[in-house]
């Protein structure tokens, strides 16, 4: 097992109680609420380790994408997960991709992407407003991932993006189709663009934008979640459910000209 490294983002799990995302470095961190911690011993323990803390027994772990979710700050509404992880497949995010986004929001589908393209990929994170922004570059830097994203703060439908050649472009915001025609001329041949939008009208002004564009591969999704409850012989589905969170659409860049 690899051991925790001084500067990486750990995990604080209490059981049944608080999970709480910390720097593993030496010297004592304030921790929101909770008073000072000096985690130095830790450095180099292996995950699984235990720290007793202001008489209380923590666990030491490295977060997963689950937690580094469920630590963020919220801001503006924020992708659910079910969603995010389908949006990376729809714009075909992986390891190394090169992606752009907008917007950045409270950061949620940024943490996503800035998981999924991996340290040796890069993420372009564009929002209109400064606000915004800093929620987002905060949450990310919470999370250790802040060298993976770089933070732009443009309106996107009106002065478009930097980048070119990109694997992917996803758009969480309210207008996409407006940003479409821009959004094009970043992805490389055979990239994708994908959009999260909460309305049937949005979507249709979404795919007509995408057929307008001669994107091809367009698709079209909703995705229902439904918890299921577990109980020796009465396993069933839970009784309530998350109605509605949004639609997802996606088209990719094939043909000419480029
Ligand atoms: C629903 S939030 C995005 C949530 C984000 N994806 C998340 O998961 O946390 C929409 C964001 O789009 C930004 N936005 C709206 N129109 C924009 C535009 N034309 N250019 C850049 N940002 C825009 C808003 O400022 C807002 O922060």
């Amino acid at each position: 097992m690899d051991p925790l490294r001084e500067g990486e983002t750990v995990v604080l799990r209490r059981r049944e109680g608080r999970t709480l995302l910390v720097e593993l470095r030496p010297g004592p961190q304030a921790i929101e609420g909770q008073g000072v911690l000096d985690l130095g011993p830790q450095i180099g323990a292996l995950p699984g380790a235990t720290v007793r803390w202001a008489g209380a027994e923590y666990v030491l772990l490295r977060p997963t994408l689950a937690d580094l979710l469920g630590q963020l700050r919220r801001r503006a509404q924020i992708v659910t997960p079910k969603d995010a992880m389908y949006l990376l497949y729809l714009a075909g995010v992986g390891p190394g991709s090169r992606v752009a986004e907008s917007g950045a929001g409270s950061g949620a589908l940024t943490t996503v992407l800035a998981h999924a393209v991996g340290p040796t990929g890069r993420v372009y994170s564009y929002d209109r407003r400064a606000d915004f922004l800093d929620v987002a570059r905060r949450n990310v830097a919470r999370s250790g991932l802040a060298d993976r994203v770089e933070f732009r703060e443009r309106d996107v439908a009106r002065e478009g993006l930097d980048e070119t050649e990109l694997d992917s472009v996803l758009l969480d915001l309210p207008e996409p189709w407006e940003v479409v025609p821009r959004a094009l001329g970043a992805i490389r041949p055979g990239g994708a663009i994908a959009a999260y939008v909460p309305t049937y009208n949005q979507l249709e002004r979404t795919v007509l934008a995408f057929r307008a564009a001669r994107l091809e591969e367009v698709q079209s999704v909703e995705l229902l979640e439904r918890a299921l409850h577990v109980g020796e012989g009465g396993t069933r589905p839970e009784f309530e459910m998350l109605g509605h969170t949004g639609f997802l659409a996606s088209g990719r860049r094939v043909v000419g000209p480029w």
